[in-house]
């Protein structure tokens, strides 16, 4: 429309008016950004061309997401990139056919949580030198294993802060465990020799120790250890045939805590990641499609036969963490002004750490609501702290990424309040207290069934962490087999030199 009228403009460019420069102005900036969605349609496709592209990626992922299907404006939004199909469900409610359909889609997925249908992910796992994982923990290899012997005793993982993400440590000994002579019998997973016939292929680098014990450099050293040895990693994995016949896409790896992976995630980005949040990636290097949402390990002790009820809670809401975060700093500290002057409300800062445990234990096992505020990622270990102790979770996190979502309504449990909401006066007070006995009875017996879905531990029990884990990595392969599947296409005539099928993409063809 713009355009046309620009044309019946132009021979009456003669007079200048202050209208026809307006005008003027409009068209131009028309002509602008319809070129530019040009341009960005001409090189965002295909997705991604080269690895160069890679820091530009809030753009391409815009542009992918439109090009995969959906032509509502709405999708384009740059600013939710890594989760780019979840926009849809963010402002406006579509009731209509189109959850129905992912609901009956999910009924028909047979992985969900409580089905009889067992289907057991085979998982091929790189026997890794052990200084990439085993080794972390002072373990030194007897004979030739590189794995320690389960008869004799399995390296314990250290307390503190890296236990959180501790994911690769739990998935490990669960494969391993699984080649046992009488394994455990949970088992959603199970390690398998041929990689040919593996649903997908499991680097257990122990991210989560290598990031937090081995980052830091010394004055001699030029890298830091950890980086040295994602250096290795790469150079290790890259190397493998497994890799290279699939270019990675079949690959998964655990990068729990958000700067665990920092170096080799841009080189391992085909690969799906085990992940926190999506707060400090790029949405092409992961995003809610390839990658998976494992919970924290959480520090506080479950409530073990918790008999408590709304009444014999006292403390409405609670929360308590760090002061100075980065950017949920600003919530943090408005919610405080807001809340500090409240009655039954515990709101301090200081971290949960030495014999702040105890008394975190406490004040969740002894609160209604607990609330959960973005710090310097979306996601923080206090959600899980707070469904092991049955205080129902209060989410003010629009980034939010929680795992095992598409099996699982975390509205029956848990209360989530949009930032802006949350910084209106009253709004949280006003909110909690409106929730009766009977309705947060239900959100309290409901945290007690689904308690056990974020408890991690070795042997691995039905329906624990580790199972769901496994579950949720279970539901990526179909889409994963597709993308390899699509990519190899003209594997026959790219590489017509080579007899027969060299499975190795080539960079035009890589996505
Ligand atoms: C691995 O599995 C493939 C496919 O099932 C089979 O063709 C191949 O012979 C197997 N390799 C070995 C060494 O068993
Ligand atoms: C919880 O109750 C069960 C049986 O009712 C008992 O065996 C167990 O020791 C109790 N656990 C704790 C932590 O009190
Ligand atoms: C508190 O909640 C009640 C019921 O939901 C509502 O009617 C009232 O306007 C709210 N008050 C404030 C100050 O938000």
């Amino acid at each position: 429309m713009g355009i046309a009228m620009a044309e019946r403009n132009v021979s009456s460019l003669a007079v200048i008016t202050r209208k026809s420069l307006f005008f003027l102005f409009i068209v131009a900036s028309t002509l602008f950004i319809l070129s530019w969605v040009f341009v960005l349609r001409s090189t965002g496709s295909p997705r991604f061309i080269d690895h160069k592209l890679l820091p530009n990626s809030k753009l391409n992922a815009a542009i992918g997401s439109r090009s995969s299907g959906s032509e509502s404006q709405k999708d384009v939004e740059p600013s939710t990139g890594n989760r780019a199909i979840l926009v849809d469900n963010e402002e406006e409610e579509k009731p209509s056919s189109s959850s129905q359909e992912k609901e009956a889609s999910q009924a028909n997925n047979g992985v969900g949580c409580n089905t009889d249908e067992k289907v057991v992910l085979k998982v091929f796992m790189y026997d890794l030198p052990p200084e990439f994982h085993f080794g972390l923990l002072n373990w030194k290899p007897q004979g030739r294993s590189v794995w320690p012997d389960f008869h004799t005793k399995i390296p314990a993982y250290p307390g503190g802060l890296n236990l959180q993400h501790s994911i690769e440590y739990w998935l490990t000994l669960d494969l391993l465990a699984s080649e046992l002579p009488n394994p455990p019998n949970a088992r959603a997973a199970m390690r398998v020799r041929n990689a040919s016939e593996a649903d997908i292929i499991f680097i257990p680098f122990f991210s989560s120790l290598s990031y937090n014990r081995f980052s830091k450099r010394n004055p001699h050293q030029k890298k830091s250890s950890n980086k040295v040895l994602q250096d290795k990693l790469v150079e290790y994995v890259t190397a493998q045939k497994e890799w290279k016949r699939s270019g990675g896409r079949d690959h998964l790896i655990v990068a729990h805590h958000p700067n665990s992976l920092l170096d080799a995630r841009m080189s391992l980005w085909p690969a799906t990641f085990i992940l926190s949040d999506f707060g400090r990636y790029p949405p092409n290097v992961a995003n809610v499609e390839k990658d998976v949402i494992a919970p924290y390990k959480h520090v506080i002790k479950s409530y073990a036969n918790d008999s408590s009820t709304f009444d014999s809670r006292p403390t409405l809401l609670y929360f308590q963490g760090a002061i100075y975060r980065k950017d949920g700093g600003f919530v943090r500290q408005e919610l405080f002004y807001l809340l500090q002057d409240e009655k039954d409300v515990h709101f301090t800062f200081g971290s949960v750490q030495k014999d702040g445990i105890n008394k975190a234990s406490q004040g969740m096992h002894t609160s209604k609501f607990c609330l959960n505020i973005a710090g310097d990622t979306p996601s923080s270990n206090r959600l899980f702290d707070a469904i092991a102790s049955h205080c129902v979770p209060v989410i003010i996190s629009d980034d939010i990424e929680l795992p095992y979502e598409d099996v699982l309504d975390y509205s029956e449990f848990c209360i989530f309040v949009r930032t802006r909401d949350a910084l209106k006066q009253n709004f949280l007070v006003n909110l909690t207290r409106n929730i009766g006995r009977d309705e947060w009875t239900q959100m309290w017996k409901k945290l007690q069934e689904v308690q056990k879905f974020y408890e991690f531990q070795f042997p691995s029990r039905e329906g624990d962490a580790v199972q769901m884990i496994w579950q949720a990595v279970a539901r990526r392969v179909p889409a994963i087999r597709m993308k390899l599947h699509k990519s190899r296409r003209f594997s026959r005539t790219v590489s017509r030199k080579e007899t027969g099928l060299s499975r190795i993409p080539s960079p035009s063809n890589f996505w």
